[in-house]
């Protein structure tokens, strides 16, 4: 009886820390899995979790820690979401670990996006100011480290979206980020979150000009289908 309380503390506690075997590799034919389980995604997350955006994020490179905890917030509403409740319940826990892992060594491609140039500067500073802190290196997927989120060559709007889930209180907004967003917005005005969207989406151009060797010509013949 006392063991079993215990047992069921322990694992209770274990649960809420996030379990210690969530990062144990899976083998090769799991990872298999978790490839055929992501493919069901790529209607909207794009081939390899790299979207076609634009409201759709890249979960590509994402933390698996990260990962499995959102699609846990989702499947449990405890996070806002317009579909991704019902997607993510119809998954296991270790489904979501097999996930994880497979996107997680899935390499990132960051939207290509055309922002504002004069408020990339502005937003470089005002990320490293209020919120490079908890979100290094510009927010770009930083895959051997643990417990980040990606904005860097993130889908403007689906950041944007983010953030007002954020303000509207319909997603949990850690306490120390919404300081920080408080600082920032008064002492710099609502129009600094667009220079730092700004910034974030001009991620794609830094690594193309860092990837001098590529193949690709990327010739942009796409005529600009806006209605
Ligand atoms: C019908 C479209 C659709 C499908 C299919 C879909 N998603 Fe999503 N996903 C979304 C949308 C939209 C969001 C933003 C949250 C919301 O509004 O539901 C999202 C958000 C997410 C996020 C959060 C990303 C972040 O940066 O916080 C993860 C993780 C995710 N989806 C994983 C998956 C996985 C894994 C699958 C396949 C099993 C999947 N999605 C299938 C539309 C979809
Ligand atoms: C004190 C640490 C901290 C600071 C400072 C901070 N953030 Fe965050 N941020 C977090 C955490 C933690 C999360 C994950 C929240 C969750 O659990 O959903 C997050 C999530 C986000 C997300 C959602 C990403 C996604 O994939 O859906 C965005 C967008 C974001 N932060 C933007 C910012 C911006 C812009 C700033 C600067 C104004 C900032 N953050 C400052 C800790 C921080």
């Amino acid at each position: 009886m006392a063991n079993a309380t215990m047992a069921a503390a322990i694992a209770g506690a274990m649960i809420a820390a996030g379990p210690p075997f969530a990062l144990a590799a899976p083998a090769a034919d799991e990872l298999a899995t978790g490839k055929m389980l992501v493919d069901a995604c790529a209607g909207c997350h794009g081939t390899d979790g790299n979207s076609a955006g634009p409201a759709m994020p890249s979960i590509a490179a994402m933390d698996p820690l990260v990962f499995v905890d959102t699609m846990t917030a989702f499947a449990h509403d405890d996070t806002y979401s317009t579909v991704m409740g019902r997607v993510a319940r119809g998954y296991t826990q270790r489904e979501y670990l097999l996930m994880g892992e497979y996107l997680h060594g899935i390499a990132y491609k960051p939207a290509a996006q055309a922002p504002d140039q004069t408020l990339v500067q502005k937003g470089a500073k005002l990320h490293e100011r209020y919120c490079e802190n908890c979100h290094e290196e510009g927010g770009k997927p930083i895959v051997e480290d643990e417990d980040y989120y990606i904005l860097a060559g993130q889908w403007t709007p689906y950041l944007k979206y983010a953030m007002s889930d954020f303000r509207e209180h319909r997603r949990h907004l850690p306490r120390k980020m919404g300081r920080k967003l408080d600082d920032m917005l008064a002492a710099e005005g609502a129009g600094s979150l667009n220079a730092l969207y700004a910034f974030y989406a001009a991620y794609a151009d830094a690594e193309r000009d860092n990837d001098n060797d590529n193949d690709n010509d990327n010739d942009n013949d796409n005529d600009n289908e806006s209605e």
